[in-house]
């Protein structure tokens, strides 16, 4: 079984990321630059801001965080993104999820110049994604897409089954592998017979948030396993695939952490550098 490693991945993307904002500096006179919009302190996210943060100013990218307490009103945030976008040395903008309740989430995603939005998240990405026209990609979904392709190049005609169908993961992940000419399933959690689709699949990207749902026996041999779960359990974090089963069966699996996690900040600051490369005239 191959062990996919997201963690090695995830450097080698960077190392590749840092060469491309170095070479970019030498023919622009600038570099990318990537703001994040941190609203309240529930403690992940500002984990994960930190490591954005870090990783950003890593490959050489500008990098800003503008903070906001929980109390933020929304016209303040809205306002604030009206500005960035205006802004010649902010490539991307980022909104860190979840918002407070009294924030309009979608408000905020439209808010975005579809140009700046390093998720992906805009109706606009979202749908250009889906039409096959050149977009931003959600990170996540990307960070597997990639890791599947370093295991797999050529994924033409291949089963894809992807649990779950969030906006977030399983949609943009159905996209990326409808372009590679995989036959694609969406299952979701009224799916009948979700071990079933499972057990006819090449390729499973499990993005479902629940502890272990795939387990050994859903898993044909020769299947690439990619596992997006980080749930919080008694035991410690968990994917949503039961790993040491899976393991025994899957020809390819990510691990859970060290799989998908560190490709997802990789792929934000590739984001930010492709919405930069494309305002360059
Ligand atoms: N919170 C957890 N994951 C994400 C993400 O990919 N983008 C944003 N904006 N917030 C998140």
């Amino acid at each position: 079984m191959i062990l996919i490693d997201g963690k090695k991945a995830a450097e080698e993307l960077r190392e590749e990321l840092k060469k491309e904002v170095s070479d970019l500096k030498a023919k622009y006179n600038k570099v990318p630059g990537l703001t994040v919009i941190l609203i309240g302190d529930m403690a992940p996210s500002q984990i994960y801001v930190r490591n954005k943060e870090k990783s950003a100013k890593e490959v050489g990218l500008k990098s800003d965080v503008i903070r906001y307490p929980d109390s933020a009103e929304e016209k303040v945030i809205l306002d604030k993104i009206k500005e960035l976008n205006l802004d010649d040395t902010v490539s991307g903008i980022l909104v860190q999820l979840p918002l407070p309740k009294h924030i309009n989430k979608q408000k905020v995603i439209e808010a975005i110049h579809p140009s700046k939005d390093v998720d992906g998240f805009h109706p606009m990405n979202v749908g250009n994604l889906s039409s096959g026209y050149e977009s931003s990609v959600p990170c996540t979904p990307l960070g597997c897409y990639l890791l599947i392709k370093k295991v797999e190049p050529n994924l033409n005609g291949k089963k894809a089954v992807i649990v779950g169908r969030s906006n977030l993961n399983g949609k943009p992940m159905t996209q990326l592998l409808l372009k590679e000419n995989c036959t694609v399933t969406i299952t979701h959690s009224r799916t009948k017979d979700l071990k079933g689709e499972c057990l006819e699949a090449d390729i499973i990207v499990a993005a479902v948030g629940i502890p272990e749902l795939v387990k050994g026996d859903w898993v044909k041999k020769d299947t690439i396993v990619i596992d997006v779960g980080i749930n919080k359990t008694d035991k410690g974090i968990v994917g949503d695939v039961a790993f040491d089963e899976v393991s025994k069966n899957a020809k390819a699996l990510t691990p859970v952490p060290g799989g998908v996690g560190p490709m997802t900040i990789a792929c934000l600051l590739k984001n930010t550098i492709d919405c930069f490369k494309r305002t360059q005239v």
